[in-house]
């Protein structure tokens, strides 16, 4: 949700800005703008659209102003359509700021402002924000922007600039992240470190009620009173090629690739003796037999991940699991209770929704656990304990190789509660604990061995209007990402269904040639979802079954079908999704989307 940065430094600072910003062009690209310090005034570029369509034209254009520090920002609306008078930076000449968020009171604050004689442009929330430091700034920037916070409601990460105090940027923060980032002899500003790693690793995570001030003589942080705050300067460990696309078309396509060593990287520090180990976070055998359920929150794919996650942990572990939207969760005073354990899934770690949820569970007193991809993230903080997973940057709004490290992380923790609770024994748990360490290399596999299925079958769906996404168990919990997947980048809507209930109404929506995608991994279940799927066949659906190469199914009721490489019924999900993946991924390319970047979406939705 909004992307920002800032600059402070020797360089001409406008490539700088424009380049961070497109590494955030993910967070949102409605508009984007820059504010620099153009000799004695503040100079704003801003334009609706994306950077390369819209502000990158325009600097062409009006020529690129000349200066070494700045602030940027690109823009996911929420107040005000996507314009170039909403862009940010908003301000008037006197103070420039960008901000992600939202101020919820900007109403009042307008009302306030506008009974001091101050007139409003745009929509937006933001301007509310600019005009109080205006009023409140009478050439003190630490009491303006104190004041300043006190008074706003809301979330907001924002850069600040004063026209008067030249090459000094001021930051702050509240629940929307925010780092500063340390050059020789720069300070860079981002709202994730992917935006400057390419100038440097080194940083500092900016808390709430302080002031960062960035300017020619270094990096200063004080606290709302204005007193001097030490910090710790953390080191990343991504580094820039995680972030770029290393000569893949898409990061997309770049990051379904690099599935199996992302689930490496997450599954094999967790292993001791062949066994999961989850010491790092003092989750005990003692604490996961003592818990009465299992609720397990996240928004999207990674609430999906969760749906898996149940499958697999109350089908080894015989716990019940309650999966939540985290959205719905946080408003229906939840029967969660402290002897349950609330596992929140978030790859930003910021997602507001997420947060909240976490923030109701922490307080009802459940024991929080997050599984959470970006170190150092809110989420990551907030909850009791903390595990990552070693995905690197996500890159592409559309979700791949994060929800699969999710996905692979419920396994270790169902096995993990499983032997907790003596479900199953070390024997089980090493030769289930063995099967996941094998994933990778299948995953590998299903990528070389099905793309071209996977090309033929987006071709064969590239023109339909609508589809279903069906089957059973874990292939139903799977089919959900799946058919997300679809509809978020090719823009064609799709249901995932529970084979068994489309008789119960929605089979009435197949018709002649209607696309259905049947997953038939479980073994279990097969004859009932090919029953299923002679029923949607036989009222002229086209059928594309997904199942392992082994799986023999009746061929008179399937039009085509993609060939799975072989593993343990349990474990399919983490394999059949990157078929999934690949056949939205194609689909998406051949009706000429933009792949990275779906309309109306914003990777890290940071605003409920
Ligand atoms: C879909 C997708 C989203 C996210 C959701 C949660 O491809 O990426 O559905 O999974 O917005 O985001 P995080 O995991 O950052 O909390």
């Amino acid at each position: 949700m909004c992307g920002i940065v800032g600059y402070v430094g020797k360089e001409e600072c406008v490539d700088i800005l424009v380049n961070a910003l497109k590494r955030l062009e993910y967070r949102g690209y409605d508009s984007a703008g820059i504010a620099v310090f153009e000799k004695d005034r503040l100079k704003t570029v801003k334009a609706k659209g994306k950077i390369s369509e819209g502000l990158e034209h325009l600097l062409e254009n009006v020529g690129k102003p000349h200066a070494t520090s700045g602030i940027g920002h690109t823009r996911w609306a929420t107040h005000g359509e996507p314009s170039d008078v909403n862009s940010h930076p908003i301000g008037n000449g006197r103070v420039s700021i960008v901000h992600n968020g939202i101020i919820e009171n900007y109403r009042e604050l307008k009302d306030f402002l506008t009974a001091h004689g101050y007139g409003f442009e745009s929509e937006t929330d933001t301007e509310a924000a600019a005009k109080l430091l205006d009023y409140y700034y009478n050439g003190d920037p630490i009491e303006a922007i104190s004041r300043t916070m006190k008074d706003l409601e809301g979330s907001y990460a924002m850069e600040i600039i004063f026209r008067d105090r030249k090459n000094c940027v001021y930051a702050i923060r509240k629940e929307s992240p925010l780092i500063v980032g340390k050059g020789d002899g720069e300070g860079y500003i981002a709202s994730d470190i992917t935006a400057i790693l390419e100038h440097t690793r080194e940083y500092y995570l900016l808390e709430q009620n302080e002031i960062a001030i960035v300017s020619e003589s270094g990096i200063e942080f004080v606290d709302d009173h204005g007193f001097p705050v030490e910090k710790e300067l953390k080191t990343a460990d991504w580094d820039i090629s995680a972030a770029q696309k290393g000569g893949y078309e898409h990061f997309m396509l770049k990051e379904i690739h690099e599935q199996p060593q992302a689930v490496r990287n997450t599954v094999s520090p967790r292993i001791k003796d062949g066994l999961p180990c989850f010491d790092e976070c003092g989750l005990t055998d003692d604490k996961l037999a003592a818990y009465d359920r299992i609720f397990i929150i996240g928004c999207g794919s990674a609430m999906h991940a969760g749906m898996v996650g149940k499958y697999v942990i109350e089908e080894l572990a015989r716990k019940p699991v309650i999966v939540d939207i985290a959205s719905e969760f946080r408003y229906r005073t939840p029967l969660i209770t402290d002897k349950d354990l609330a596992v929140i899934i978030s790859q930003s770690g910021e997602t507001a929704d997420t947060k909240a949820a976490l923030a109701l569970a922490n307080q009802i007193g459940a024991d929080t656990l997050a599984i959470v991809n970006v170190v150092g993230s809110s989420i990551a903080r907030e909850a009791k304990m903390v595990m990552y997973t070693n995905a690197g940057p996500e890159i592409s709004v559309c979700s791949t190789k994060a929800y699969v490290v999710q996905t692979a992380f419920m396994y270790l923790l169902a096995i993990k509660i499983a032997l907790a609770n003596k479900t199953i024994d070390n024997q089980r748990g090493m030769a289930l604990t063995k099967a996941l360490s094998d994933i990778p290399e299948k995953i590998g596999q299903c990528i070389e061995n099905c793309r071209e299925e996977c090309q033929y079958a987006a071709s064969r769906l590239q023109n339909a209007d609508s589809l279903l996404y069906i089957g059973r168990g874990l292939d139903y919990a799977l089919s959900m990402e799946g058919s997300l997947k679809l509809k978020e980048i090719s823009y064609i809507h799709s249901e995932s269904y529970a084979a068994g209930e489309l008789k119960h109404g929605t089979i009435s929506l197949v018709e002649t040639d209607m696309p259905v995608i049947a997953v038939a991994t479980q073994s279990a279940l097969l004859e009932k979802t090919v029953s299923n799927v002679k029923e949607v066949k036989s009222r002229g659906a086209m059928v594309i079954a997904v199942a392992r190469k082994s799986t023999v199914i009746d061929p008179t009721c399937v039009d085509y079908r993609i060939n799975l490489p072989e593993t343990e019924d349990l474990f399919m999900p983490l394999i059949t999704v990157v078929a999934l993946q690949m056949i939205a991924y194609y689909t998406a390319v051949l009706k000429g989307c933009d792949v990275d970047m779906p309309r109306n979406l914003a990777k890290s939705v940071t605003v409920e």
